[in-house]
């Protein structure tokens, strides 16, 4: 059992098998999203040059996904902790905003949000719902394209510094469902380390990162945290 208090900064790191429990499918593996789909089809700048229309109906599937999904008790068990200690931090790769429908509010999100759109020149809009209000832009009527870091697109500066920050300075890093191949993601485990964090690692799979790690929990997201801290589970 974890005590909050014992720690002055705690950061969840979460990926994609965060979600699975949901109902969300995770990348890899086993009925994940990039072996249904070619991602140079449907998930990279060149695929949204040249169909736009394609790649946003591809986000549009993955919205309405999600929009069936619920968060689960182990986002909420993650929310529950942040409204009593404000030193938690959750640094996510998920694009679903799972944290934040659980209530979830100091969520740094690293590869953009499916809840977004994008204009070159008009900057971001928020956009929720299962269809996109409008693919183009109100302004100039350029297409619109999801605020989503693609592969081959660098993640946002401003993000990862902060990211970086929370993570080279948390003494608990909990990293939950990644399989820890994307970077700069990837590195952010060797960065806590690397900061004397203790650090934990739920997967039921064991992963390239998981020699960075103190302690291994080999089981579903949500199982795990109510181990991790069953102070907070609901009763
Ligand atoms: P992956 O699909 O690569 O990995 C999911 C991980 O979750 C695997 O290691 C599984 O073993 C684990 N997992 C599955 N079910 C779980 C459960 N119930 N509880 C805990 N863990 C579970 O997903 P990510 O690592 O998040 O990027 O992928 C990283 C990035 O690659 C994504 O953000 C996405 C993708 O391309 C972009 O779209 C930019």
């Amino acid at each position: 059992m974890i005590n909050p208090k014992d720690h002055k900064q705690i950061v969840f790191f979460t990926g994609a098998g965060m979600s699975a429990e949901s109902g969300v499918p995770t990348y890899r593996g086993k009925g994940g999203v990039w072996s249904r789909y070619n991602y140079e089809d449907y998930a990279c700048r060149a695929a949204f040059e040249r169909d736009p229309e394609k790649v946003l109906k591809f986000h549009e599937l993955r919205r309405k996904a999600a929009l069936k999904c619920k968060p689960h008790d182990g986002h909420t068990l993650i929310s529950r902790i942040e409204q009593v200690f404000p030193h938690v931090t959750v640094v996510t790769q998920n694009i679903d905003g799972m944290h934040q429908r659980a209530g979830s509010r100091k969520v740094i999100e690293l590869h953009g949000s499916l809840w977004r759109l994008r204009c070159p020149d008009h900057g971001i809009s928020e956009d929720i719902g299962e269809t996109y209000k409008s693919y183009s832009c109100e302004k100039c009527g350029g297409w619109l394209r999801p605020d989503i870091v693609w592969f081959g697109d660098a993640l946002d500066r401003e993000v990862i510094r902060e990211a970086t920050n929370y993570i080279g300075t948390c003494d608990l890093f909990i990293s939950i469902g990644t399989s820890g191949v994307v970077h700069p993601a990837a590195g952010f485990p060797s960065i806590a380390n690397a900061n004397g964090a203790l650090c934990i690692e739920i997967n039921p799979e064991a992963t390239p990162l998981s020699y960075l790690f103190n302690k291994h929990i080999r089981e579903p997201a949500g199982t795990a945290l109510f181990k991790l801290f069953p102070q907070f589970q609901q009763q």
